[in-house]
């Protein structure tokens, strides 16, 4: 059996992203509903509303969701000490080392994936003890790592090392279920505001911009003339994200970075989660049945 679906306990092997304020109660329990695993985002540090937002998860859905605890944003330990007691058994970690994590979440038998940008990192989380990778390469939106790597190569590369599961949207090279972000902020049930969604919508496969390089965090964002202005300056100011939820809930797309993937260029009209995954399903079966009927022809 496939091995996320065992470690999450969902019917279908896709994923949500973790996005602050975002990946709420709303979006994740329409994903848990049409099969996939919502997970809930702690990146906002708003600690209080993020452990309302777990408890609603109870009353709103009967199948798992997790949770993402992001090592650079986490400033409250009774977040952590929360999440480690709260039963939810499939826990997500990103933005730096999650050696620090692992005492306290297996102590508490849960599953950790960690999201990974390069085959370095990918080996020190496992080595730390990490039960799964999700693994981002450098056209997928929000929080990067500065030093580019395109998820076709980094799967390949970290398969050749390590043998946990890997989470990424290519199962041909070895990934085990895909975890989206952009797709979700776009959809329905999102809650960001509908300009956000359009932008989304609207955005080329040149649509995005990798900014802040040379500091942190290193993001992939929409292009905007905001965003513009940082890639020529090279630098995000660092009260950028200060105004994130007039972008986000205001849809004032000016008023802070718009975090995306490449991925937005694939993205034609608004959908339901719930058609969101079934397609990503239906797409999977169409492809492997192709792949399926030119490997047993044994022709091209
Ligand atoms: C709006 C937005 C917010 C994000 N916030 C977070 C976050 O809080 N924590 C995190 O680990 N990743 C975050 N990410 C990255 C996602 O987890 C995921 O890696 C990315 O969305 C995958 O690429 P895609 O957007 O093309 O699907 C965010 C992405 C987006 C688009």
């Amino acid at each position: 059996m496939n091995r996320v679906l065992q470690h999450t306990g969902s019917k279908y092997p896709v994923i949500q992203a973790p996005m602050g304020w975002i990946a709420r109660s709303p979006l994740a329990s329409a994903v848990c509903n049409a099969g996939g695993l919502g997970i809930i985002e702690t990146s906002s540090g708003e600690t209080e509303n993020c452990i309302r937002e777990i408890e609603k998860m109870r009353e709103l859905t009967d199948a798992p969701f997790g949770i993402n605890l992001p090592l650079l944003f986490l400033r409250d330990e009774n977040m952590i000490k929360f999440v480690a007691e709260c039963g939810v058994k499939f826990v997500t970690t990103s933005a730096g080392n999650p050696a620090k994590l692992i005492e306290i979440l297996k102590a508490h038998d849960i599953i950790v994936y960690h999201a990974v940008p390069t085959v370095k990192s990918a080996l020190k989380a496992v080595e730390a003890g990490v039960d799964g990778l999700i693994v981002e390469g450098s056209e997928g939106g929000g929080f990067k790592n500065p030093e580019e790597v395109s998820t076709l190569v980094l799967l390949q590369a970290i398969r050749d090392h390590v043998d946990v599961p890997m989470v990424a949207a290519a199962f041909a090279v070895g990934a085990e279920a895909v975890q989206m972000g952009t797709r979700l902020v776009s959809c329905k049930e999102s809650p960001v505001h509908p300009n956000y969604k359009q932008a989304i919508i609207d955005a080329e496969d040149t649509g995005t911009y990798v900014l802040n390089k040379k500091s942190t965090p290193c993001i992939r964002a929409l292009k905007t003339e905001r965003t513009s202005k940082i890639f020529e300056e090279g630098l995000m100011p660092a009260d950028t994200f200060k105004h994130i939820q007039d972008l986000y809930f205001g849809g004032d797309m000016e008023a802070s970075v718009g975090l995306a993937g490449q991925s937005a260029s694939l993205i034609k009209e608004q959908k339901s989660a719930a058609d969101v995954v079934d397609e990503t399903i239906k797409g999977f079966w169409q492809i492997s049945s192709r792949m399926g009927s030119l490997a047993s022809s044994s022709s091209f």
